[in-house]
C-alpha cells in the first residue's frame, strides 16, 4: 500500500501538537467569564439550574436566598397575559408566587405585555435554553422587593403607559402612576441581580435603578438601540439613593446607544470591565456627587467628533 503523507506526518508528536493546537483555540475563542464559568462549565446545567443563584458577583451578592428547601419550580407554558385575573401557566402568575419560586419557560416565546409586570421577592426568571422575548406595555418592574433574579431574556419594545390597575404581591389590585416605558425597573428594591439579558428599542431607556434600591448587581447584558440606557438615580431630592449601589460588570454596550451608560446621581457605581463600541453623548456620567468606580472598561471611541474626553 502507497502511503501517500510522508510518514513524519503521521508520527505522533505531531498530532499530539496539532492537536493542542486545535484545543487551545477551542478555548480561546470562548473564554467564560467568572460569572458563566461557575454554571455553563457543567453540561449538565439544566438539571442543577438553581446552581446559577451561587455565581453572582459584586453588591448583589450570592442569591443563595432564592435556592433551597420550599423552592416552588414553575414552568412558563402560556404567552397570554391578563393584569387583573393572571392565569396558572403565565409569567405574572408565576411573578406573583409568595415566597422562593424558580421560573422556567416551556417553550420559545413571546409574552406581550398588558401591563407593568410587577414581580414579587424571591422570584428568580431564568431563560437559559429557550428564547424568550417580553414586550409590550411598561415591562418589568421590581418594586419594594428584595432577592429577585432575572437571567436570559429579551425585553424590548416596551410602552410607556398611562396609570391603570394591575394585580400585586398577595393578590391585592394595585393602582400605578403612569409608567415611562424602561425595559426593567428597580425601585426601592435590594438583593437584585440582572444578568444575561438582552435589551434594546424601548420608550424611555433600559433599566432604571431608582426610589432608595440597595445591592444590584447588572452582569454580562447586551444594551442596544436606545437614546438613554441606564439610570442609577432619577432625583436629586431623593437623598435616599445615597445608599445606592450597584455593580455593573461585563455588559455589552453597543451599537448605537447614545448615553447614560449609566448616569448616576447619588449612590455608588462599581463600572468594570465593560465594553463600550460607540457613543454619542456620553457614556458614563453623574451628578450629585456620586462615586463612580471605572475600571478596565474597553470604550471604542465613534470616528467623528471629539468623545475621546474625560472630565472631572
Ligand atoms: C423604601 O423602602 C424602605 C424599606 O423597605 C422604606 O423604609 C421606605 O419608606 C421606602 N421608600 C419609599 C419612597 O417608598
Ligand atoms: C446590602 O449589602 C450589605 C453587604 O453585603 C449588607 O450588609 C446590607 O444589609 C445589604 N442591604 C440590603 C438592604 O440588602
Amino acid at each position: 500500500m502507497r502511503i501517500c503523507a510522508p510518514s513524519r506526518f503521521t508520527s505522533f508528536p505531531f498530532f499530539f501538537i496539532l492537536f493542542s493546537f486545535f484545543i487551545q483555540n477551542v478555548c480561546l475563542a470562548k473564554p467564560m467569564n467568572v460569572i458563566d464559568k461557575c454554571w455553563r462549565q457543567d453540561t449538565n446545567w439544566r438539571n442543577h439550574r438553581q446552581r446559577l443563584a451561587r455565581c453572582s458577583v459584586g453588591f448583589a451578592g450570592k442569591m443563595t436566598n432564592n435556592i433551597g428547601k420550599g423552592t416552588i419550580r414553575y414552568i412558563v407554558t402560556d404567552p397570554g397575559d391578563d393584569p387583573l385575573s393572571p392565569q396558572p401557566g403565565t409569567l405574572r402568575y408565576g411573578t406573583l408566587i409568595e415566597g422562593k419560586t424558580w421560573i422556567t419557560f416551556r417553550k420559545n416565546m413571546k409574552i406581550k405585555l398588558q401591563k407593568v409586570l410587577l414581580i414579587s421577592s424571591y422570584t428568580t426568571l431564568d431563560g437559559r435554553g429557550v428564547d424568550v422575548h417580553i414586550e409590550g406595555n411598561a415591562c418589568l418592574v421590581i418594586y419594594k422587593a428584595s432577592n429577585v433574579i432575572i437571567h436570559g431574556i429579551q425585553i424590548h419594545h416596551c410602552k410607556a403607559q398611562g396609570p391603570g390597575l394591575v394585580m400585586g404581591p398577595r393578590g391585592m389590585i394595585m393602582p400605578l402612576g403612569p409608567m415611562d416605558g424602561d425595559a426593567i425597573g428597580v425601585v426601592n428594591a435590594s438583593k437584585v441581580w440582572i444578568d444575561h439579558n438582552t435589551l434594546y428599542s424601548c420608550d424611555d431607556g433600559l433599566l432604571d435603578v431608582t426610589g432608595g434600591s440597595k445591592n444590584v448587581t447588572i452582569s454580562n447584558n447586551w444594551f442596544k438601540n436606545q437614546e438613554g440606557v441606564m439610570l442609577l438615580g432619577h432625583d436629586d431630592s431623593y437623598l435616599r439613593d445615597q445608599q445606592m449601589k450597584v455593580t455593573i460588570v461585563l455588559n455589552r454596550f453597543r451599537p448605537n446607544c447614545n448615553q447614560r451608560m449609566p448616569r448616576v446621581r447619588y449612590g455608588y457605581a462599581h463600572v468594570v470591565n465593560n465594553l463600550y463600541q460607540g457613543w454619542k453623548q456620553y457614556a458614563i456620567g453623574g451628578s450629585m456627587h456620586p462615586i463612580i468606580k471605572s475600571e478596565s472598561n474597553d470604550f471604542i471611541a465613534p470616528q467623528s467628533g471629539n468623545k475621546k474626553v474625560v472630565i472631572h
